[in-house]
């Protein structure tokens, strides 16, 4: 098979590792694909939603299969794009169409639908730009922690959670009057808090069948102990220690089967990934969100996993052929740390130089953010490497990443040193 990931980033470079893996994958193309991607595949320098460039170049290569990466190409349409073209229609893709893209493009959507469908959630109430004075009178009945939700995508940016009514007024007024998010905060959710320990649950449902891969925790704030600023994710573990058998057999019973069934009452065909953001409420899964793709970093520890043939799952998938297929994982453990550039999520610079980063059997280096120039690798974006260690305990995989990690070096590297700590100590409790 020839095939197509779009994306450029580390979700990217471990994917496009994972298929390159399969017997079935012949030619591997990325676009526009990252110095990392260029070394598993070839980079194609076409935007993730210039649709006509890539329909165009899927007939040039007479492409079988695109797996679409990130979520903007998917909640902007690129399946029903290719679906209502005649030349394209007989390409395979794994990504959802406009409408079940909604599960992660529109909180408010995915809000109702998980109602509809009896999905454990928090309870929540939307507003709408005209009724700012209102939701600021509804936050006075709220007791804190508050949590504010944009309804549109916002780059992961879209959440706060303040600690007093007055912070949450103010906040509320800004999304809503202000537009701080832009067209994405012209909606706005004030959701119930939930108290609890988080995970990510990851399926790929042809939306009738589906397979359940690894789980992962993410690290979402910039610092170590979870303190600063929200980031896409600064660090991944899987497997995740609470998440035993009995846990993931209610998250499957009680969220995974009701969503793929209820996409499949309302109508919305999906053949895709569907990442679940879970919070571990006393033992009771509640969702957060759903995002419509794979999450990142979390791929980066989660493909490391998988034993079964990627390819053979992909296309399955996005033929309609999933019922019956096994999904095999590997017991290890995957540790992934992502090193950032100096001052993101907020400014920071590029084009620094890279060292260290050889060849190790020590962990594996997925590329985020960087660009190949000459013989040199530079920083090109906030978050710039994933490094994933394996083991077969938490210990070992973690000893791992970081022994890599400390290995590569530019001016301003930046990376949390406690990832996987807290799993650590929840292990120990566990055994105690
Ligand atoms: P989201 O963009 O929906 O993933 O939210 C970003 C982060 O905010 C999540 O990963 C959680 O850590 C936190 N969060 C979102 N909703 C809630 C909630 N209802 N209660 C507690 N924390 C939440
Ligand atoms: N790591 C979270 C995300 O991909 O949204």
């Amino acid at each position: 098979m020839n095939i197509l990931i779009i994306g450029n980033g580390g979700r990217e470079h471990a994917l496009a590792w994972k298929i390159r893996q399969s017997s079935l994958c012949n030619k591997l193309y990325i676009a526009p694909g990252n110095a990392g991607t260029g070394q598993v595949g070839e980079n194609v320098s076409i935007a993730v939603d210039d649709f006509e460039g890539l329909g165009k170049f899927c007939l040039d290569k007479k492409l079988d299969l695109v797996v679409v990466g990130p979520e903007v190409p998917l909640v902007k349409g690129i399946r029903d794009y290719f679906e209502s073209h005649e030349n394209l229609k007989s390409i395979a893709l794994v990504g959802p169409g406009q409408q079940g893209a909604q599960l992660e493009g529109s909180k408010d959507f995915s809000k109702q639908f998980m109602i509809r469908h009896g999905v454990p959630t928090a309870k929540a109430r939307t507003f709408l730009s005209h009724e700012s004075a209102e939701a600021v009178k509804y936050l006075e009945t709220c007791t804190p922690p508050l949590v504010l939700k944009a309804d549109g995508l916002a780059a992961g940016k879209g959440v706060i959670i303040t600690s007093s009514v007055m912070e949450a007024q103010q906040a509320i007024k800004e999304m809503l009057e202000e537009k701080k998010f832009g067209e994405a905060s012209s909606k706005v959710l004030v959701e119930e808090f939930l108290d609890g320990i988080e995970l990510s649950v990851f399926v790929l449902t042809d939306g009738n069948d589906y397979v359940i891969l690894p789980e992962a925790k993410d690290y979402k704030r910039i610092g170590d102990g979870d303190t600063g600023p929200n980031t896409g994710g600064m660090g991944a573990v899987s497997p995740v220690a609470f998440a035993d058998a009995a846990f993931m057999k209610k998250v499957e019973e009680k969220v995974i089967k009701p969503t793929v069934l209820g996409l499949k009452k309302e109508s919305i065909p999906f053949k895709g990934f569907i990442f679940i953001g879970l919070m571990n409420v006393k033992g009771e899964p509640q969702v957060i969100e759903y995002n419509t793709r794979m999450g990142d970093p979390e791929t980066e520890a989660v493909m490391t996993r998988i034993e079964s043939d990627l390819v053979e799952l992909l296309s399955a998938c996005a033929h309609g052929k999933l019922k019956g297929k096994q999904i095999t994982i590997s017991p290890n453990y995957a540790v992934t740390v992502v090193m950032a550039s100096g001052g993101y999520p907020d400014n920071f610079e590029k084009g620094k130089i890279i060292s260290g980063i050889g060849e190790s059997d020590e962990a594996l280096v997925f590329h985020a953010g960087t660009l190949k120039r000459e013989n040199e690798i530079l920083t090109h974006g906030g978050r710039v490497l994933a490094v994933t260690g394996r083991g077969k305990n938490l210990v070992d995989a973690t000893a791992r990443a970081y022994a890599r990690a400390r290995q590569i070096t530019w001016e301003g590297v930046y990376y949390r040193k406690d990832i996987g700590q807290d799993l650590a100590r929840v292990e120990s409790e566990l055994r105690n």
